[in-house]
């Protein structure tokens, strides 16, 4: 039996549309059981928010991939040419103290050291479980990684961790040894955030150069400066300047705090990697050739998200190639190259074809993979990504 196959005996018909109407997880992977009777959603036990209360000091875990922040440069005038992911997270945090142990008690997991650039979505599947495992016992869990793809280490975590507790990533535009290396302050900043319990509920957030950004919304603006992160036409959530933490705005997921409907129907624990299908991207422009399209369908991907001109366009040729591909059973979504604005569906969908609302390529890209890993029905992939992929405050 082939794995969607498979998926599609695993999943319960019509629960799903019933717990998305009220953001309930209700979507089951490969191998689960259904639930005897599924309950209906809206009796499900509200969860108990599972931030732990602070009596003291409270309990983070760095959890270190590597990037700039661990990077080594040959001088210390060098401040963009150097070796990514060299130094141990524990060496960093080390070099924090004593004054990091006034903010939380830290301790250190070596998942990988190196480039963000590099990992796979099998490994993301395994940072996702570790950072649940670390979440046990600490109140809240720090990720360094890399900038480069560090906005999609992101929206994978904040689509696939359970627990409700403050999960922060970070990172530095310069790495560890040079003159006015950001690492340090953005590290001692991460945890402060962390151990705060102020984005309780948020799911993940990017914490650099003092400011704390949604996962979906956030990208890297620029290849060089230290500002580079921006949440585009929403903004930050919040900033840490010293001792303060300030929230301004919240992601609208955090209105489901404490309840069952706040947690992911992405639970990659109950999904093996060989589970998560293949998905990649297609760039639009003045005459773009089909060649991509074809070429990726004859490798046998599950998805092709387009970056498309303006509100999702793409060429004669690429639309050839799309038609020929949703023959072969390739699931489409199309997003925009303009880096703001949504791409809705029509009123009578093309079918194959999701219009994926403003998330930008790379993250609509995460979006179809989990979305396809846990179902086969494109009504439900359309679900999870108007629901789960663009929440909205009630
Ligand atoms: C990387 O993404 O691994 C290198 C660039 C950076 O961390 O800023």
């Amino acid at each position: 039996m082939s794995r969607r196959s498979t998926l599609a005996t695993a999943l319960v018909s019509g629960t799903l549309a019933a717990g998305l109407a009220l953001g309930v997880s209700t979507v089951l992977p490969a191998g689960a059981s259904p639930a005897p009777a599924a309950a209906p959603a809206a009796a499900a036990a509200p969860a108990a928010p599972a931030v732990a209360e602070h009596h003291g000091t409270p309990r983070v875990t760095v959890i270190g991939t590597g990037g700039t922040i661990a990077g080594l440069a040959e001088s210390r005038d060098a401040l963009q040419t150097y070796r990514a992911g060299q130094v141990p997270i524990a060496d960093l945090v080390g070099a924090l103290q004593p004054e990091l142990s006034g903010v939380a008690e830290v301790e250190t997991v070596q998942f990988g050291n190196a480039g963000s650039s590099g990992y796979t979505i099998e490994q993301f599947r395994e940072l996702s479980l570790a950072v649940d495992e670390a979440l046990e016992t600490s109140d809240g869990v720090v990720v360094t990684t890399g900038t480069d793809t560090m906005e999609e280490f992101a929206y994978w975590l904040d689509l696939t961790v359970r627990s409700d507790k403050p999960v922060v990533l970070t990172g530095a535009m310069r790495p560890s040894n040079v003159i006015g290396a950001d690492g340090p302050a953005n590290l001692f900043n991460a945890v402060r955030l962390a151990g705060s319990g102020e984005t309780t509920c948020f799911g993940t957030v990017v914490m650099l150069n003092d400011e704390f950004h949604p996962a979906r919304e956030v990208t890297k603006t620029d290849a060089l400066r230290l500002d580079t992160f921006d949440s585009g036409q929403f903004g930050a959530l919040g900033v840490v300047d010293e001792t303060h933490v300030t929230t301004r705005r919240a992601p609208a997921r955090a209105e489901l705090c404490g309840t069952a409907a706040w947690s992911t129907p992405f639970d990659v624990s109950t999904i093996g990697p060989a589970d998560l299908p293949r998905v990649e991207i297609a760039y639009s422009y003045q005459q773009a050739g089909g060649e991509a399209i074809s070429a990726f369908a004859a490798a046998g991907v599950e998805g092709i998200v387009t970056a498309g001109t303006g509100a999702g366009g793409i060429s004669p040729a690429m639309a050839e190639a799309r038609t020929a591909a949703l023959a072969q059973g390739v699931t489409f979504g199309s997003t925009s190259r303009t880096g703001s604005g949504s791409i809705y569906d029509a009123e009578e969908p093309t079918p194959g074809v999701i219009g994926m609302e403003d998330l930008l390529p790379q993250k609509a890209r995460l979006l179809l993979v989990l979305s396809l890993a846990f179902s086969e029905d494109e009504a439900q992939v359309r679900d999870l990504v108007d629901t789960v992929g663009s929440p909205e405050f009630s």
